[in-house]
C-alpha cells in the first residue's frame, strides 16, 4: 500500500509551482477544489495518452469494427432519444454506454494520428439481393405495418419511405404483413417471418466526429431546469441512472478538450442541482440506487476540477448520493443483505468503497475494498479473473461448471472498477486484476471468421465453451438461448453499447501521476503520455506477449517512477540506463528514482508458467504472466443473420476433440510445458485467433467420459482422472491465449 497524501491534487500542484519556480519551470496553479482525500495514483488525464503498437491496433479494430459503426446502423444509437430520435427506449442507457467508450477512444486515436479519429473509412454496405432472411424476426424500431399483395411490395415500400432501412415480412398470413423498420436492432429466431436490410449504408464519419455530434447535441438540448437528456419518467427513481455514464463521458470529454471544461462543468453542476431537487422527492431506486457510485464519480470530478464556488453544495450532494445508494459494503461481506446479486451491478459496485473513500476519507473503506475482492473470488471466482454471473451471480453449487458464463458488461465494468480501486488505494492486487481481465476475459468475448476483429461479441463467455449456438436447453440459468452466440446483440443490446469502454478506459489507466509530481505505471502495455507536470513516459513493449518493457522517462525535475511489479513476477528485474535497480519486490509499487533528464528504465518481468486450482483442486488452469492459456477448439462458422457492414450473427460448432485432461507432473511444473513466443508479427493483432503471439505445448489425454450436459461441456470429471477411467494415450497438445480462441477449454481436469 502506498501512503495516501492528505490534500487535493491542486493543493500539491501549488506546492510544486513553488518548487518548480526555483528551477525556472512553469506549472499552472489551480485552485484547490475541495476537501477531497485524493487518489493514491491519479490516471493521466484523458487526452494525454497516446496508444502505440498492438494497443493502437486493438483500438483501431474497435473503431473499424462494431464500435465505430453503431451510430450508422444500430437504431438505439443512430436514432436515440438522446439526439432527438425515438429509439433507445426504456432506461435510455444505450447512448450513455456507447459514449462512455467513444469519448476516450476518440482522444486516444486523435493523439495517435489514426485516420479513424476524424475520417473513419469509406465504408459502404450494399444489401444482398435476396428479399429477406427466412426464420428471422427483429423486434422494435417499427415505422409502420400493413398488408401487402406480394412480398416484393414490402421492399418497394421501404425504398419509398426515407426513414425505412429494413423490413420484416410475415408471409404465412394471407395477405402477407409488412413492417417497415427505421434501424437495426436485435434479431430473433422465429418461424413465418423474415428480416432483410433494404437500403445501402454508407459511413465515413470518424470516431471524434461521431462523439462530438452526440456531445454537442446533448449539451445544446439541456433543459432550463438543468436536466440532461430524455425526461419521460419524472416519478421513477430509475430516471437518474442513464445520466451516470453520460456525466462520466462529459467529464472525459472536458479533460480531452479543455476549452470545453467550463461549459461542461457548468452543465454538470446544473444537472446535479436539478437531480438534487428531484431526489428529495423521488429518491434513487432500482438501477440508479444500485449504481450511485458512478454518479458520485462524476460529482467528484466537478468538485476536483471546476467547482465554481459550489464546494459545499457538491459535498452535500455527494453525501446524498452515497446515502441513496445500496449498501454494497455490507453486501460484499457475505452476499446476503445490503444489495443483490445482479452481475453487472456487482461489477460496477466493486468500486463503491473506493469512491466513498474519496468522498469521506474514512479508512474503513480501504479494508472494505480489499475484502470484497477476496470474498468475490472465494464465492464466485473463475480462472479468467472474473466471477461467475450469467445475469445473476451463480449459486455456490453452480460454480463447478466452467461452461457457465460471465456477461460482457460485467467484464468491462469490473475492469474499470478494479482500476479505480487501484487508483484510489494504490494496492497492486487491483491493478493485477484489471490487467488480467483486460488481457483475457475482454478479448475472449469477440470472434468472427476473420479471427481477431471486433465485429461480433457474445453476451456470455464461458471458460469452457464447446460451441456458440442457440441452445434452448442451456447451462446458464438467467439468459436466453442465444446468449453465447457471436453477434450484434445476442440476448440483449446492453453489451453492444457498453463493451466500447473496455479497451479505451484501460488504455487511459496504464499511466498515473501522484500529488507529489511523480509518475507511475499501473499496468503494462504500449502507450506514451505526459503528466500534468510535463513528465513524459513512453512504454515500448509487446507485453503481454513480450516479457520486457522499455520505459523512456523525460523529466525536468528529479522524480520517482513507481512501477507495479505484478504479484506473479517474483524474479522481476529492473534497470535504469543499464544499471540494475536493487530490491525490486513483487506485489507492490516499486519506487525508482529518476534524475532530471532523459532516462530509460527496462523492466524484465521474467514470468514463469504457473497453475491455478479451482473448486478445491478439481480443475486446473494454466497461466504465464498476465495471460491464461486454453485449448483452442476448431470451430465451423455459420452465418445466422446478416445486418449491415460486417455485422453478422454467427453460430460456431466444434470440429475438433475437446475432452482433454492435462497430463501433469506436479513435482516439476516447468517440465510439463514448452513455451514459445513467435511475437505479434507486423499485423500486431494481439488477439488473433490463429496467428498467436505465444503458445504453450503440453501433454493431454482424452477423457472419454467427459460428457455434454445442457449442450455444454459438463463439469470436468473429478481429478485425478484416468485412474478409474480408461483415458486415451498421452498426446501433445498446444495451448493458446484464452483471448485468442473462438471455442476452448480453460479449466481442465488433470491426470
Ligand atoms: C476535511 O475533512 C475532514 C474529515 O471530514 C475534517 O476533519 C477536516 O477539518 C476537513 N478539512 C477542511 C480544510 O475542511
Ligand atoms: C413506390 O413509389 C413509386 C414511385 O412513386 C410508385 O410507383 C410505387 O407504386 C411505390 N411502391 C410502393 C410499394 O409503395
Ligand atoms: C416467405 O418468404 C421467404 C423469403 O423470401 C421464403 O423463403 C419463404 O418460402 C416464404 N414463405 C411463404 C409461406 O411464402
Ligand atoms: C470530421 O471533423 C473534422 C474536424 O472538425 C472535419 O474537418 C471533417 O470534415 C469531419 N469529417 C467528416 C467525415 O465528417
Ligand atoms: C439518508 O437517508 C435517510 C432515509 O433513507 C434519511 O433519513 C437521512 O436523513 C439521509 N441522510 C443524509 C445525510 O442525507
Ligand atoms: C489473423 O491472422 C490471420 C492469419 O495471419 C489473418 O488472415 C487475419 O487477417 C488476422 N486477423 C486480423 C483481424 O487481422
Ligand atoms: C521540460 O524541458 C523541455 C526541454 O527544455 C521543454 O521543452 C519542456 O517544455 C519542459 N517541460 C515543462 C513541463 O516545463
Ligand atoms: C515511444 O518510443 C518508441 C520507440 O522508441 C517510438 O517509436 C515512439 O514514437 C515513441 N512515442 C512517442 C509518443 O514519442
Ligand atoms: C526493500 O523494499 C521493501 C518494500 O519497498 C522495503 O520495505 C524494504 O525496506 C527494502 N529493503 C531495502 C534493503 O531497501
Ligand atoms: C524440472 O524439469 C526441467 C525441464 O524438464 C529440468 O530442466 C529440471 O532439471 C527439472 N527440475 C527438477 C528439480 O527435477
Amino acid at each position: 500500500m502506498e501512503p495516501r497524501l492528505p490534500s487535493g491534487r491542486w493543493a500539491t500542484a501549488a506546492m510544486l509551482l513553488l518548487l518548480l519556480a526555483l528551477s525556472g519551470s512553469i506549472v499552472e496553479a489551480r485552485p484547490m477544489g475541495a476537501n477531497m482525500t485524493g487518489r493514491a495514483f491519479i490516471p493521466f488525464r484523458v487526452g494525454r495518452v497516446t496508444p502505440q503498437g498492438w494497443l493502437l491496433k486493438q483500438l483501431e479494430l474497435q473503431a473499424e469494427g462494431l464500435g465505430g459503426h453503431l451510430a450508422h446502423f444500430w437504431d438505439d444509437v443512430m436514432n436515440s432519444v438522446w439526439i432527438g430520435g425515438d429509439a433507445d427506449g426504456g432506461l435510455h442507457e444505450r447512448v450513455p454506454y456507447w459514449l462512455n467508450g467513444m469519448v476516450p477512444l476518440a482522444f486516444l486515436l486523435k493523439n495517435a494520428n489514426s485516420p479513424f479519429a476524424y475520417h473513419g473509412i469509406k465504408d459502404v454496405h450494399q444489401p444482398d439481393d435476396q428479399l429477406c432472411q427466412a426464420n428471422v424476426d427483429m423486434q422494435n424500431h417499427d415505422i409502420t405495418n400493413f398488408p401487402v399483395q406480394r412480398p416484393e411490395d414490402c421492399r418497394q415500400s421501404c425504398l419509398n419511405n426515407t426513414a425505412c432501412v429494413a423490413i420484416v415480412l410475415n408471409n404465412c398470413t394471407n395477405p402477407p404483413t409488412c413492417w417497415l423498420k427505421s434501424g437495426i436492432g436485435r434479431a430473433d429466431e422465429t418461424t413465418c417471418r423474415c428480416f432483410g436490410v433494404v437500403k445501402p449504408f454508407t459511413a465515413e464519419e470518424g470516431i471524434m466526429n461521431q462523439t462530438e455530434r452526440f456531445i454537442n447535441h446533448i449539451l445544446n438540448a439541456q433543459a432550463a431546469s438543468g436536466w440532461l437528456g430524455p425526461d419521460d419518467m419524472p416519478t421513477s427513481g430509475d430516471m437518474y441512472w442513464g445520466n451516470f455514464p453520460v456525466l462520466l463521458s462529459l467529464a472525459m470529454y472536458a479533460e480531452g478538450n479543455p476549452t470545453m471544461e467550463e461549459t461542461i462543468a457548468t452543465a454538470m453542476l446544473k444537472f446535479f442541482q436539478e437531480a438534487n431537487r428531484r431526489m428529495s422527492n423521488v429518491p434513487m431506486s432500482d438501477w440508479s440506487q444500485a449504481r450511485g457510485m458512478d454518479f458520485a464519480l462524476a460529482v467528484q470530478w466537478v468538485l476536483e476540477n471546476a467547482p465554481n464556488g459550489q464546494e459545499a453544495f457538491l459535498q452535500d450532494f455527494l453525501a446524498t448520493v452515497q446515502n441513496q445508494t445500496l449498501d454494497w459494503e455490507t453486501w460484499f461481506q457475505d452476499f446476503t443483505t445490503g444489495a443483490s446479486p445482479h452481475g453487472v451491478n456487482n461489477a460496477q459496485a466493486l468500486k463503491s468503497s473506493g469512491v466513498w473513500y474519496l468522498s469521506t476519507g474514512d479508512p474503513s473503506f480501504t479494508e472494505s475494498s480489499k475484502d470484497r475482492m477476496r470474498n468475490m473470488d472465494d464465492f464466485y471466482g473463475m480462472a479468467s479473473g472474473m466471477f461467475c454471473a450469467d445475469e445473476i451471480l451463480c449459486e455456490a453449487n453452480e460454480r463447478k461448471m466452467p461452461s457457465r458464463g460471465t456477461e460482457l458488461c460485467a467484464v468491462v465494468e469490473a475492469m474499470f472498477s478494479y482500476n479505480t480501486l487501484f487508483s484510489v488505494h494504490g494496492d497492486v492486487a487491483f491493478a493485477d486484476r484489471a490487467e488480467r481481465i483486460a488481457y483475457n476475459a475482454l478479448p475472449a468475448t469477440f470472434a468472427s471468421p476473420r479471427g481477431g476483429d471486433m465485429w461480433s461479441h457474445q453476451y456470455l463467455q464461458g471458460l469452457n465453451e464447446i460451441n456458440a449456438q442457440v441452445s434452448d436447453d442451456h447451462v446458464w440459468t438467467h439468459d436466453g438461448g442465444d446468449a453465447q452466440l457471436y453477434g450484434l446483440a445476442p440476448n440483449y443490446g446492453c453489451c453492444t453499447a457498453n463493451f466500447g469502454q473496455g479497451w479505451p478506459k484501460f488504455a487511459n489507466m496504464l499511466l498515473y501521476e501522484r500529488n507529489d509530481g511523480s509518475v507511475a505505471v499501473g499496468a503494462y502495455g504500449p502507450v506514451a503520455g505526459t503528466s500534468t507536470n510535463g513528465v513524459f513516459v513512453n512504454m515500448t513493449t509487446e507485453y503481454p506477449y513480450g516479457d520486457t518493457v522499455s520505459i523512456a522517462v523525460h523529466t525536468n525535475y528529479s522524480t520517482t517512477l513507481h512501477l507495479r511489479i505484478p504479484t506473479w513476477a517474483h524474479t522481476a528485474q529492473v534497470e535504469i540506463d543499464g544499471s540494475a535497480v536493487s530490491n525490486i519486490t513483487a506485489g507492490i509499487m516499486n519506487p525508482v528514482a529518476i534524475p532530471a533528464g532523459k532516462h530509460t528504465v527496462l523492466v524484465n518481468l521474467k514470468p514463469e508458467i504457473r497453475l491455478e486450482h479451482w473448486y478445491s483442486e478439481e480443475t486446473v488452469s494454466v497461466h504465464r504472466g498476465a495471460l491464461m492459456y486454453s485449448l483452442p477448439i476448431q470451430g465451423s462458422y455459420t452465418t445466422l443473420v446478416e445486418y449491415a457492414y460486417e455485422s453478422n450473427d454467427y453460430q460456431v460448432l466444434p470440429t475438433s476433440e475437446w475432452r482433454y485432461a492435462l497430463d501433469l507432473d506436479f513435482d516439476n511444473i516447468t517440465s510439463n510445458f514448452e513455451f514459445s513466443n513467435p511475437g505479434l508479427g507486423k499485423d500486431l493483432v494481439a488477439f488473433n485467433h490463429t496467428a498467436w503471439g505465444a503458445t504453450i505445448a503440453t501433454k493431454g489425454r482424452v477423457v472419454p467420459n467427459w460428457e455434454i450436459a445442457h449442450n455444454a461441456a459438463a463439469a470436468p470429471p473429478a481429478s485425478p482422472v484416468c485412474d478409474d477411467v480408461q483415458c486415451q494415450p498421452t498426446q501433445s497438445i498446444t495451448l493458446v491465449p484464452y483471448g485468442g480462441t473462438d471455442l476452448r477449454i480453460s479449466e481442465f481436469p488433470w491426470a
